[in-house]
């Protein structure tokens, strides 16, 4: 069955963020811009996003005939609209009147006016403000037929300490410590260095003048700026959806953005979508276009259904280090890869080139020179052509048995904790090593957490995980036991939700027995140091980074450490627990341990591989399907032209209508196929 995005235009879109209010004064480039659109295979423009002052130029002066005229132009010109909502930047007047809304740094600075992204979330006057806006404009454009999705402001972010946050603050812990001030001195392990709380009032924000020491505190400041921020959006959301509850909301989220739990943003939104702006042509190459995939499992995964690519640069973005084009070929790439893993849009930053400011020389579909007579344009045009192509694939989704485990509060633990490598402890790069292999071998992924169902995975991947609480160890338990396959690693199960040492030896609870395993100590190799490995069957891998010691305490050990003190004792278990296998990999390594587990896993299970044959590196294929068609996506990012790559069977190429069972690749090239009846 085919989901779409709205039911109203199942078709893929492709377009992306439109700023016409910096044209108003040539509105001559306005028709010329619909003109484009067509010409360029587009059919969608997102509008709105930065237009506060000028549709409010006054407190409560609304003048929206700006966006009356562009709507209409859109939708005369075949297109349609995702409208944002405008508090991504708000108008000096608002800045002005209500200093309140300003954000206020760690150190204690009042922001001034200027710059974006930088209100207070907790501000009641900021959240008034753009609900009266909100409501104005699901009000006036709830109904137009070209209107198909709301853009919730812009890349909510930041973190902001200001007065009203830190009140807003004392009593987000205090809800969860039940009002019970013992409870949080207990979770919190406050008596360390006398630092007793006497009652709520005497939390203060984490502060670098004052105390960073307490975990349990910097652990809920990030859980409450993750909620703040998510509960100022479900008021923008609130005040749209009393006027038309049946149009999807979505925002465009950023990567895995450190400062927002998207897990839980995502409960709040129909439709997830994010800004992917990878580093193409880079000395890391690899590491780009693995954490992009990785990124845009994880959107599907959000919603467990298709989503958009909300944002992406045509051309170049401006904001790297080094703003390297992109080479002929690649926009193109850019935007299918997206498709492959269960997009339904191609959307970019930015349609047209804005004159002047920070983002002048920005990529755009149209740029300063103002024609369709350039590169760039052209390699938009044959994106959008690639998707008319292909449109059917629309509306479908992605079937994976496979999951990997990603917790931002895990992450953020771990990012505190003093000890390991104190600075840099290496967990999304650690969940990519493993997501790597399987991608390299056409298997397709979903992103999960410990609080998600997993009984519809056949194997489930948490690398890391440092932090569990209760539910999610019985989850662990429970899904092994009912004969799922669990692989972690190294730090599993150290520490409660507040960050609280589990007692009685690692991992926490009845994971020990899960495991078969127990964790006595763990030791941290300085960088370039190695411990020798050697599985049962000979082989030899190296360790880096952290190796623990443990016992086998039940587990078969499939692997042990063959250097140091330590020679002799597991590095590799599989415990059979219930009807199913727990793994734990004791140590850190490149993922060659894990690629020959996968090996077994993949005949034993009957995973299954999008083609059939071992692939080239850097090169892999994707399926997407609807219960009645099958789509398979083939991707070169190898460096070389790839020819005559077994498909397995026969498979016809959506574009050129041919029928083969073999794939010639350019480098940079995504070929898409649908099966055949
Ligand atoms: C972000 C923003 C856009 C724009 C682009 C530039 O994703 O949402 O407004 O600034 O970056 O790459
Ligand atoms: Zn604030």
């Amino acid at each position: 069955m085919k989901k779409y995005i709205n039911e109203k235009f199942p078709h893929f879109l492709h377009g992306g963020d439109y700023n016409p209010e910096q044209w108003i004064n040539t509105k001559e480039i306005w028709d010329e811009d619909m003109r484009l659109m067509n010409l360029a295979n587009c059919n969608e423009m997102t509008v709105g996003i930065f237009s506060w002052a000028t549709i409010e130029p006054e407190e409560g002066v609304f003048d929206f005939s700006f966006l009356d005229e562009i709507i209409d132009k859109v939708y005369a010109a075949g297109g349609r609209v995702i409208l944002a909502t405008p508090s991504g930047a708000r108008p000096r007047w608002l800045a002005e009147k209500y200093p309140e809304v300003l954000r206020v740094t760690e150190m204690g600075e009042k922001k001034k006016y200027g710059g974006r992204h930088n209100h207070c979330y907790t501000s009641p006057v900021y959240r008034e403000k753009v609900r009266i806006i909100n409501t104005k404009l699901a009000e006036r454009y709830g109904k137009h037929p070209a209107v198909i999705a709301w853009h919730l402001s812009n890349e909510y972010g930041g973190v902001c300490y200001c007065p009203l946050c830190e009140a807003a603050f004392k009593k987000f812990v205090a809800k969860r410590y039940h009002n019970d001030i013992n409870e949080l001195n207990t979770q919190w392990w406050s008596t360390f260095w006398s630092h007793n709380y006497r009652s709520f009032d005497d939390v203060e924000f984490p502060s670098p003048l004052g105390e960073k020491s307490i975990h349990g505190l910097t652990l809920d400041f990030k859980r409450f700026t993750s909620y703040q921020t998510t509960d100022f959006m479900k008021s923008e959301i609130a005040a749209i959806k009393a006027v038309c509850p049946d149009l999807p909301v979505t925002t465009n989220m950023m990567g895995f953005y450190d400062t927002i739990n998207y897990w839980e943003m995502g409960e709040e939104l129909d439709i997830a979508s994010w800004d992917s702006y990878p580093q193409w042509h880079s000395p890391n190459h690899e590491t780009q276009i693995i954490s992009t995939a990785l990124c845009h499992d994880f959107y599907r995964s959000l919603k467990g259904r298709s989503y958009l690519l909300m944002e992406s640069a045509p051309g170049l973005v401006n904001w790297h280090e080094y703003n390297k084009l992109k080479r002929p070929g690649v926009d193109r790439v850019n935007g299918l890869m997206a498709i492959a893993h269960g997009s339904d849009s191609v959307q970019y930053f930015q349609w047209r080139k804005s004159r002047g400011s920070s983002e002048k020389f920005h990529g755009a579909v149209v740029d300063h020179e103002g024609t369709e007579n350039t590169r760039v344009f052209n390699e938009v045009k044959k994106t959008g052509a690639t998707l008319k192509a292909i449109d059917e694939i629309c509306g479908t989704g992605v079937v994976s048995r496979v999951a990997i485990v990603y917790d931002w509060e895990n992450r953020w633990a771990l990012q505190d904790a003093q000890g390991f490598q104190r600075r840099e402890k290496k967990y999304t790069d650690t969940l990519r090593t493993y997501y790597k292999k399987l991608w390299s071998r056409g298997i397709s992924v979903d992103i999960t957490n410990l609080h998600r169902d997993l009984s519809k995975y056949d194997l489930v991947i948490a690398p890391m995980q440092y932090m569990v609480d209760e539910e999610s160890i019985s989850n662990i338990e429970a899904y092994v036991r009912n004969g799922g396959i669990f692989y972690t690693t190294y730090m599993l199960g150290m520490v409660n939700e507040n960050d609280l040492c589990y007692l009685g030896g690692f991992p926490a609870k009845n994971l020990k027995d899960v495991f078969g395993i127990w964790n006595e100590e763990i030791d941290t190799l300085y960088p370039g140091e190695t411990v020798k490995i050697v599985g049962a069957d000979g082989k030899e891998y190296s360790a880096v980074d952290n190796c623990e010691l443990i016992h086998a305490r039940g587990a078969k050990v499939l692997a042990e450490y063959a250097s140091e003190f330590y020679a002799g004792r597991p590095a590799l278990t599989v415990n059979e627990y219930g009807k199913g296998k727990a793994y734990y990999q004791a140590f850190r390594d490149d993922g060659s341990v894990w690629a020959d587990i996968l090996d077994t896993l993949v005949s034993t299970l009957g995973l299954e591989e999008a083609i059939p044959t071992p692939l080239p590196n850097m090169v892999t294929a994707h399926i997407r399907e609807d219960g009645e068609n099958r789509y398979l996506f083939v991707e070169n990012y190898s460096g070389t032209e790839i020819s005559g790559l077994s498909l397995g069977k026969e498979w016809k190429d959506m574009e050129s209508g041919e029928i083969s069972n073999k794939v010639d690749l350019k480098d940079f090239d995504i070929k898409i196929f649908k099966n055949l009846l």
